[in-house]
């Protein structure tokens, strides 16, 4: 089965109307917001490490802080809105059939967003107010957790009382999309696939990694699940959304079929598989249990082997195509993103050993790597679905398409240069620490990377205000788009 809409489409169904356009854009626009202000937050923390501080003494803005709106502004508010607009596009054309309810699709729009702001208000505020005796007095009289403003978890910093509407928010969003998806007819197309397994496992992985550690499983137990919950936030809930996209675009920008549907649930089931039993790669040398520590490893490996039946498939879809992949910018931004994926995750492959994480644990490596995915790939991704849709939502064609090429150099050339800064980087940190030098020789060793990855920041920086220029650009003054 193809996702090429104008072989599956019935010609009685108007698409257009499926989609609730506006509600995309509003999801982007805020999607875009959060990016502006996690890549400030990033820039700051990367001017905190050359010491070049321009807020130092402000408390509640210090790097510290930020570090955490600039992860959690990532994750949450720029991948999640941008996923969740995308797939509001995606899966009423894939099925034909619109979500289960417009307005509810609002309400979680607005209560994400509430979420969002509430979770970077207590990680900037939080540890101020839990200072104040006046707040330390009021919690032990009410008996109020102080993790109020933010929780001791990675990437589960959320505050405690979040949790739960998180939660719920996550179990609207299965159910507005499962709605249509359940009723589509016939074999199902690999992206619904993707698409229904991220619903059901990021509503686990949330519930895993927000509630276990916190309350339920104690000591190194709960840093297993912090590790699971890591790791599978980035495997199961942003990459088979990521795989789901692309499964679902490129076909339809290079209007033939994905060369092998096989292959495609070869790379589903491996990563349904594979993908869950690696969350403990992120605590090797650890007093987790070595069996399942080296569990972790092999898992680890085999899924590289599974990405590669991935990217065979795409890249046998592209084969004979290669002039797209200049011409057609959503479609190099999408591949470009897959040579990132096939990168990160042979890094992975080998980082994953314990003679490799002997050298590069704790070090910029881990930061490096860290960067090669989340933007490299999946930001990359997005991006091309942007470059894709926003024509289409705003019923206009870009009004400049030297500013999308000056997008996507930008982005690519920045997170080349900073994830192989930080991976070199990485490198010498780890000799220098096994040299047994003084602490001090690491850090002024690191100063010329970081100097250069702030300015592979800045250059990343530099392309999104091309992209968002150019939308504004577009909204006012582009000619009519012809193509939707
Ligand atoms: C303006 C560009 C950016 C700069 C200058 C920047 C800089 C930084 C810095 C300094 C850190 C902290 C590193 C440390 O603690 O040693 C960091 C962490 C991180 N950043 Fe960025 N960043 C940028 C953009 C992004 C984007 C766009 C993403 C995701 C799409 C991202 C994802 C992450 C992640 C996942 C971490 C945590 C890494 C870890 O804990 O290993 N960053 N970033």
């Amino acid at each position: 089965m193809v996702a090429d809409e104008s072989q599956t489409a019935v010609p009685s169904i108007d698409t257009r109307r499926l989609v609730d356009r506006p509600l995309v854009l509003c999801y982007y626009f805020a999607a875009l917001a959060y990016l502006v202000i996690s890549m400030l937050g990033g820039i700051l923390m990367a001017l905190q490490l050359v010491r070049w501080n321009v807020l130092e003494g402000i408390e509640w803005l210090s790097p510290g802080r930020w570090r955490m709106v600039h992860t959690n502004a990532v994750a949450y508010g720029f991948l999640a809105n941008a996923f969740l607009g995308t797939l509001h596009w995606a899966i009423p054309r894939l099925s034909l059939r619109p979500v289960l309810s417009r307005s509810l699709s609002w309400f979680i729009f607005w209560a994400w967003q509430f979420i969002v702001v509430a979770t970077a208000a207590g990680l900037v505020l939080g540890p101020s107010l839990q200072a104040e005796p006046w707040v330390v007095k009021l919690a032990s009289r009410w008996h109020i957790p102080l993790s109020v403003g933010a929780q001791a978890l990675e990437w589960g910093e959320t505050p405690f009382w979040i949790d739960p509407l998180a939660l719920l928010g996550l179990a609207l969003v299965a159910v507005n999309f499962m709605a249509p998806i359940v009723r589509t007819p016939g074999p199902m197309y690999v992206s619904l696939w993707y698409f229904m397994a991220a619903f059901v496992w990021t509503f686990l992985t949330y519930a895993m990694g927000n509630f276990l550690p916190e309350y339920v499983v104690p000591g190194t137990s709960a840093g297993a699940i912090a590790g699971l919950f890591i790791h599978d936030l980035v495997g199961l809930f942003v990459t088979p959304l990521g795989w789901g996209l692309m499964y679902y675009f490129v076909p339809i920008m290079l209007k033939k079929p994905i060369w092998s549907h096989g292959l495609s649930l070869v790379g589903f089931w491996g990563l349904a598989f594979f993908y869950p039993l690696q969350g403990i790669h992120h605590f090797l040398y650890t007093p987790i249990p070595m069996f399942l520590q080296y569990g972790a490893v092999i898992s680890t490996i085999a899924v590289e082997l599974v990405v590669t039946t991935v990217i065979i498939n795409f890249a046998g879809t592209l084969w004979g195509r290669g002039r797209d992949f200049w011409d057609n910018l959503p479609i190099r931004w999408f591949y470009t993103g897959m040579v990132f994926y096939f990168l990160t995750c042979l890094q992975c492959a080998l980082q994953v050993t314990l003679t490799f994480q002997k050298l590069i644990h704790f070090s910029d490596w881990v930061v490096g790597h860290a960067h090669l995915v989340m933007f490299g790939v999946f930001s990359m991704w997005l991006f091309g679905v942007m470059t894709y849709l926003f024509p289409r939502l705003l019923d206009r064609q870009w009004a400049s398409r030297a500013l999308c090429e000056w997008h996507y150099w930008l982005s690519a050339g920045g997170i080349l240069v900073m994830s192989s800064d930080l991976i070199l980087a990485g490198i010498f940190q780890g000799y220098w620490w096994a040299a047994l030098l003084p602490w001090d020789v690491s850090v002024m060793g690191s100063r010329p990377f970081w100097i250069i990855r702030l300015v592979a920041g800045l250059c990343m920086a530099a392309g999104v205000v091309c992209f968002l220029i150019n939308i504004a650009w577009t909204a006012r003054a582009g000619s009519r788009a012809a193509d939707r």
